[in-house]
């Protein structure tokens, strides 16, 4: 039977180191409560002045992973690339990453599902191979926030936490009658609670996009976001999903070697671990380092965690889990072969 295998992965920041004390002299608020509530010490943001989009990063980030699995961009059957900060309107990204990568005819998805995007898009890739509609897909995820920020007071919740990267990851359809690749997949949506976190406009509801009116500096430009609200779901669901993702794979906690959570806030993982009566060494963070990265951050930490020696072992049982706008979550359980 084919397997969906990670043959590789590669990620992607910009130089711009930005602490949270740079962010004290923009906007009200304090390295203190930023590392307390979130545990964020500094994030990558692009060069304002430049004209860099998600697919730049991606695009980075694509080329290292294209070059440590050894294949070349003609190689890819399918790239699904997973963004909530595209470029442009549209086309998606997936297009002008091809283009970048000297593709014209090679296929490319657009996932928008936020925080949760790399989950969608690997459970997405993993069907195309095990129903032989692909072999090698490219999977990216990749945000600039940092052009689409408030960065007044007014903004500070949501604007401390973002930070701009990008990741990549090479999945391969292996056959083997070895137990391995994506073993489960559990993906929910809740529409219902689109307004916790959303940014507005432009919106193709209003005639010419916006409504009449709205001055430029209107917040439903920017992000907004109920914190409180959306903490208490990740902290409520998280645990949930993995439960039931584990349940459809048929293996137990006690098996999983690590898990790579969604970096949102340290806080919610250290609960999820809480929760799971996990050690937290079975639980993996870089927050500290890139923030929120939303699409790109599971890849990133995936790529890390790889990095590090933490997983990547023939066996190693890996976790992804996430929550984020839309509402959006779900758990993905893989074993390397
Ligand atoms: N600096 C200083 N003070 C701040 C800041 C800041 N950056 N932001 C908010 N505050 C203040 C608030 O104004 C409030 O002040 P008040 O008590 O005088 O009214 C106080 O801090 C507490 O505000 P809360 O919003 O209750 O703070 P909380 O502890 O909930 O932390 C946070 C806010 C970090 C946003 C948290 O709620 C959170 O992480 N929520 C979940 C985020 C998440 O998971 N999002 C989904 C993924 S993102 C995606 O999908 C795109």
């Amino acid at each position: 039977m084919k397997r969906s295998i990670i043959k590789s992965t590669g990620m992607f920041v910009p130089n711009n180191i930005i602490t949270n004390h740079d962010l004290e002299k923009i906007l009200d608020t304090s390295d203190e409560w930023i590392k307390q509530r979130t545990g964020i010490e500094q994030r990558y943001w692009i060069d304002q002045e430049g004209e860099t989009g998600a697919s730049d990063l991606g695009f980075e980030a694509s080329k290292t992973a294209l070059e440590s699995a050894g294949w070349k961009p003609e190689d890819l059957d399918f790239i699904i690339f997973a963004t909530l900060s595209p470029d442009i309107m549209f086309p998606g990204c997936g297009c002008l990453l091809a283009a970048k990568l000297g593709l014209n005819s090679t296929p490319a998805l657009d996932i928008r599902q936020q925080c949760t995007g790399f989950l969608y898009g690997l459970t997405t890739a993993d069907a195309y191979i095990k129903t032989g509609l692909a072999n090698k897909i490219l999977i990216v995820g990749s945000e600039v926030h940092s052009s689409g920020l408030d960065k007044s007071t007014r903004g500070r919740d949501v604007t401390v936490i973002f930070g701009d990267g990008a990741a990549a990851v090479c999945l391969e359809g292996v056959e083997t009658d070895e137990t391995a690749g994506v073993l489960a997949s559990c993906l929910h949506a809740d529409g219902n609670f689109a307004q916790a976190l959303m940014t507005e406009l432009p919106a193709s509801k209003f005639p010419l996009r916006f409504p009449p009116g709205v001055p430029i500096d209107d917040p439903r430009y920017y992000p907004v976001m109920d914190g409180p609200a959306i903490f208490k779901k990740a902290v409520r669901m998280l645990p949930k999903v993995i439960i039931e993702s584990l349940k459809k794979a048929q293996i137990n906690l006690d098996e999983i070697d690590l898990i790579v959570p969604h970096q949102a806030n340290m806080r919610i993982n250290q609960a999820l671990g809480q929760f799971l009566k996990l050690d937290d060494n079975k639980i993996f963070h870089n927050i500290q380092k890139y923030g929120n990265t939303t699409a790109a951050s599971i890849p990133l930490a995936l790529h890390e965690a790889i990095e590090q020696g933490r997983i990547g072992k023939s066996g190693d049982i890996v976790i992804f889990t996430g929550l984020g706008a839309g509402l959006t979550w779900g758990s993905v359980i893989y074993k390397f072969l």
